[in-house]
């Protein structure tokens, strides 16, 4: 049988796969090592590149991960079940008392469904950090992995008040859910004073205030020259307004190249994907950012900045209500998109922190740990 002590000395193995994970984890190791708490860290290799991974770990000062497994590109089901065999092994010899997983990514499924058929070996039980987002569309991979994460943990971590009654309509039971905050926000708010001293505006010759940044990864943008070409000319009517710097994420750019599209890019400012300082840093001098990313979304949010969400649907309706942020209208169009961009400008910027949802305060992590222990 396992003692109380016993118990206390097992480490909180947290798990980070891809780029919006590690913002995420950064606070939670940050406050286990505060309070003395063994961890361990799991990297799954999902997210590889320089930029994507190891650039990002830098900025956030996140150690290196206890194991990687490497897992790297492939098919859903290919990146799921490569996770899952790679991780078992790991799981049953680390002994954590909790699995920690974030998001809704395929590395956050794939580990939950590892430690769920493990629980009651190892005696661990699964938190799920972001819990109870929900877009209600089943087409996108991340709600499939969202709900089913929800549906396994022990746990349920929520970053905001709309994610609760989004379970218990699931069925799940009350008190597995506790009320937290977003934690990627405490990792904003402690990083922002570093990012104003880095000179990213300068070598890309924009002015604070006077530009628009773009982001585009998502399959349903980027998947199909159907999808990709009208944002795209939705981004060159806003470029003759003011500059648009693009951080082209690796599926887009392997996209637009394949669909012939890549002059397209060229009337933007086409860069390569940014570390996490330096994009913090776009984004907090932007006038307008328009994105197809969840965690700009929040991040515009905090930052005081307007957001044009480019998607049909948003799992994160409370930066809309009580937030920044807009969606653009659907179907994507040129029009709907400048129409959007018009509305952004004229709303304009505020103070980071000015208009934020509750939790959203620096001290999510505390009470993340808090729930742990
Ligand atoms: C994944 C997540 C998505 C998240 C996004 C952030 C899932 C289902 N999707 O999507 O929720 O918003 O990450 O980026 O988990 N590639 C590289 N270097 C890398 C990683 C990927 O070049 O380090 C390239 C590969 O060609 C790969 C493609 O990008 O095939 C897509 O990567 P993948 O991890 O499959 O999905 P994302 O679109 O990044």
């Amino acid at each position: 049988m396992t003692t109380s002590s016993q118990r206390t000395q097992a480490p909180v193995l947290v798990v980070a796969g891809a780029r919006p994970n590690f913002m995420k984890i950064a606070p939670i190791l940050a406050e286990l090592e505060r309070r003395g708490q063994a961890s361990f860290l799991l990297h799954t290799g999902q997210h590889y590149s320089t930029q994507m991974s190891d650039a990002i770990f830098r900025d956030l000062d996140i150690r290196d991960p206890d194991q990687n497994l490497g897992i790297g590109s492939g098919t859903h089901a290919q990146q799921t079940a490569r996770v899952m065999e790679a991780f078992e092994p790991v799981l049953m010899k680390a002994r954590p008392s909790w699995v920690v997983v974030v998001g809704d990514v395929n590395s956050t499924l794939a580990c939950s469904l590892v430690a769920s058929k493990l629980r009651e070996e190892i005696g661990c039980k699964i938190a799920h950090v972001e819990a109870g987002l929900r877009a209600n569309d089943w087409r996108m991979p991340e709600e499939v992995n969202r709900v089913l994460t929800d549906r396994l943990a022990d746990l349920l971590l929520t970053p905001s008040h709309d994610a609760k009654p989004n379970l218990l309509a699931e069925g799940i039971p009350a008190e597995r859910i506790v009320f937290v905050g977003n934690v990627m926000i405490d990792t904003l708010f402690r990083a922002l004073p570093k990012a104003r001293e880095l000179d990213l505006l300068k070598r890309l010759g924009v002015q604070p205030g006077k530009y628009a940044v773009a982001t585009l990864h998502r399959p349903s943008n980027v998947d199909s020259p159907d999808t990709l070409r009208p944002v795209l000319e939705g981004l060159a009517a806003v470029a003759e307004r003011m500059p648009v710097v693009l951080p082209v994420h690796p599926r887009t750019k392997r996209n637009a190249e394949s669909f012939g599209l890549t002059g397209m890019l060229d009337r933007l400012m086409s860069i390569e994907p940014l570390a996490y300082l330096d994009m913090l840093a776009l984004n907090d001098g932007a006038a307008v950012v328009l994105t197809d990313s969840g965690g700009i979304q929040e991040e515009t949010t905090a930052l005081g900045v307007p957001c044009v969400t480019l998607r049909e649907q948003t799992e994160r309706p409370i930066t809309v209500t009580e937030g920044t942020n807009r969606m653009a209208p659907w179907p994507l169009t040129k029009a709907g998109i400048m129409a959007s961009f018009e509305g952004a400008v004229a709303a304009g910027r505020l103070e980071p922190g000015a208009r934020c949802p509750e939790g959203w305060d620096g001290k999510a992590a505390i009470r993340i740990v808090d729930a742990l222990t």
